[in-house]
């Protein structure tokens, strides 16, 4: 089975197994079909945060669920419940519609709603973790459901239980969001203040902050497509004072925010940009124009050669600035 439509850097890995599910019942006995058969698993959402390195010799589960179910409300929020095979852009358009507010500046990622916990996805100043209620999730192992609550998930930057401690151990199947009835605007992130300065302060609305947040990913960020990437590969490096310090002193233009427990947080965009990575390509995976931190494989070629391009990157950013990047996709197998 081939899974270039299934991941969004168009990698042609081929799976020896593939099943979609649409419900707990079928993701139990898909479970226990590779369970009695001892084979390894990879569950696929959107397919836009993984790399395939490899054909995959085992099971892959296309998780397909769908539905959203008002689990409670009150005069203030609605606790809104959404199987994990939505499409996550999809629902942030149902939401607005709704007048239910809180994702308007998560628009357009990429992704299905149940991968959006495991790397806590975040975008123009919000993260999954300030909406998040609570999710069920499945044990591989014993085919249980399990809730989670916002505490046992221990979100953090682009990180949860879900890729530490717990990584390959449960499927999330469903998310439940806590949703504002009141706009409740966000508008910390530099660029996004600049995309919306042109509306005056009382006419901004939830839809006009997701209308500016589509501007801004569709002028930098690759449709994948057209243009297989799998959004940003790395991480924004996180350093402590004495390091920015150094950095500064060296780098005056430097991007860097500053993180309320005293750490830095280093556009990683910047470092690569100026090791003098942006538009470059090498043995056919290419550094987009446009957004230095997001590889692209205009050619369709195997996870290895955006690897190679990777490890290349993470090479010269070290040599120059001292600082090691983590890549931000899962790597399979
Ligand atoms: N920059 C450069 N060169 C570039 C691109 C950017 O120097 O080629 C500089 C810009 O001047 C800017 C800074 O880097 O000041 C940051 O760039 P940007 O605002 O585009 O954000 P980012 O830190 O690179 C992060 C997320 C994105 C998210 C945006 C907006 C990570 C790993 N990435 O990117 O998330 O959309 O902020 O919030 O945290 C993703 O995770 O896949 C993703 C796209």
């Amino acid at each position: 089975f081939n899974l270039q439509k299934h991941n969004t850097l168009a990698v042609p890995a081929v799976a020896d197994w593939f099943v979609s599910i649409t419900n707990d019942t079928e993701l139990r006995e898909a479970l226990a079909w590779a369970g009695e058969r001892s084979l390894p698993l990879l569950v696929l959402g959107g397919g836009s945060n993984l790399v395939l390195r490899d054909d995959f010799h085992g099971l892959v589960i296309h998780i397909r669920s769908q539905g959203k179910i008002l689990a409670a409300e009150n005069e203030q929020y609605v606790w809104l419940q959404v199987a994990a095979g939505e499409n996550w852009h999809q629902l942030v358009e149902y939401t607005l519609a709704e007048g239910l507010f809180g994702l308007e500046n998560l628009s357009l990622i990429p992704g299905s709603v149940g991968a959006a916990p495991i790397q806590n996805i975040g975008a123009y100043g919000v993260e999954l973790c300030d909406v998040f209620a609570e999710l069920s999730a499945m044990e591989i192992a014993s085919g249980l459901s399990v809730t989670f609550t916002a505490e046992s998930c221990h979100f953090g930057y682009r990180d949860s239980i879900f890729k530490n401690a717990l990584n390959g151990k449960y499927i999330i199947t469903q998310v439940t969001l806590k949703l504002s009835r009141e706009p409740r605007l966000v508008l910390d992130y530099p660029a996004l203040r600049e995309e919306l300065k042109a509306i005056p302060m009382d006419q901004l609305t939830p839809e006009k902050v997701s209308e500016a947040v589509i501007a801004i990913r569709r002028s930098k960020l690759p449709d994948p497509a057209n243009m297989p990437n799998a959004g940003s590969f790395f991480k924004n490096p996180i350093v402590d004072g004495p390091e920015y310090q150094r950095l500064i002193a060296a780098y005056p233009d430097l991007v860097a925010y500053p993180q309320a427990d005293g750490h830095f947080k280093l556009a990683a965009a910047w470092l690569i940009d100026r090791a003098g990575w942006r538009g470059r390509q090498l043995a056919g995976a290419a550094v987009h124009e446009y957004q230095a931190l997001v590889l692209t494989n205009p050619q369709r070629l195997p996870g290895s050669a955006v690897l190679a391009l990777a490890g290349h990157i993470v090479q010269s950013v070290e040599e120059q600035f001292g600082v090691t990047l983590e890549m931000e996709p899962r790597i399979y197998p």
